[in-house]
């Protein structure tokens, strides 16, 4: 049965992905549906036209990667589609943050997404897609969300590596980029309000996140950026030394 997974599909861009996954994608059969809150999972499960199955995981916990394996292989899964778009971002100085926190960001926003690509990589074929869901914060270190743009730079950086291992297989990986956008994302990480560079951005539309996301990752793009404005950072932080910049892009 050919199957797409999402992870952070009970809110903002996971959710979104979710609704446009089927359309783009529709040779997936059934959805497997992935983050904490059971009753926001059901709720994006309903909307969706194909049928849709949800795994309530922490996937910072221990044995959900295996929960993953193990729904994926008994309904006999060739996973078309994988989006790992769980996520979280603390605002705050190293030094000041609770460091159990900051674990927790490395534990999701790393540990997780490289053990649920690992595990979900021994279910596709030629023909996979990969979408790993970074941020503009990869390309350049951010001060006062420093843990935050280091995991994100990983997320980016294993995206590129992987694409390249997976090229002779015929699998696509995109490393999604964008800019704020106004999700629960702002609320989760103490951002919203606190943050001078985050009041001053220019914000990116989730619609249009997912939509061109899509797009890029059915026509194989190694990296995607929302909207003129980000592209022409990351255009920025390729060719200007980063010890420039970072002064200037502290959140
Ligand atoms: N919003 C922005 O400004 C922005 C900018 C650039 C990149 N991003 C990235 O976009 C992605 C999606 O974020 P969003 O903006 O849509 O924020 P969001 O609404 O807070 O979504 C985060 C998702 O991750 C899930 N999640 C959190 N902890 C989890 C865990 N331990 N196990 C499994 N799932 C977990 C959440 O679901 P549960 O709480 O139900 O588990 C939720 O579905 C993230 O990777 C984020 O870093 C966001």
């Amino acid at each position: 049965m050919k199957v797409g997974v999402i992870t952070g599909a009970s809110s903002g861009l996971g959710r979104e992905f979710a609704l446009r996954a089927e359309e783009a994608f529709p040779e997936i059969e059934r959805f497997f549906l992935i983050a904490r809150r059971k009753d926001r999972l059901e709720e994006t499960a309903k909307l969706l036209k194909k049928p849709a199955e949800i795994l309530p995981l922490d996937l910072t916990a221990e044995g959900s990667v295996e929960a993953l394996t193990s729904a994926l292989s008994s309904c006999g899964a060739e996973v078309c589609l994988l989006i790992n778009n769980s996520g979280m971002g603390v605002l705050g100085e190293v030094k000041e943050a609770d460091p159990g926190l900051q674990m927790h960001m490395c534990d999701l926003n790393v540990r997780a997404l490289t053990g649920v690509t690992a595990a979900v990589l021994k279910f596709m074929k030629r023909g996979g897609r990969i979408i790993n869901v970074s941020s503009i914060a990869s390309f350049v270190p951010n001060a006062r969300m420093t843990v935050y743009s280091s995991t994100k730079a990983y997320v980016t950086s294993f995206s590129r590596g992987l694409r390249q291992e997976l090229k002779k297989e015929g699998i696509g990986v995109t490393a999604v980029c964008p800019g704020p956008m106004d999700t629960e994302f702002l609320d989760v990480g103490g951002v919203r309000g606190q943050s001078p560079m985050f009041k001053k951005l220019p914000y990116c539309k989730v619609p249009h996140v997912v939509k061109g996301a899509l797009r890029a990752a059915k026509r194989g793009r190694a990296v995607y950026t929302d909207k003129l404005f980000f592209k022409f950072y990351r255009v920025l932080a390729k060719v200007l030394p980063h010890a420039w910049l970072i002064p200037f892009v502290k959140t």
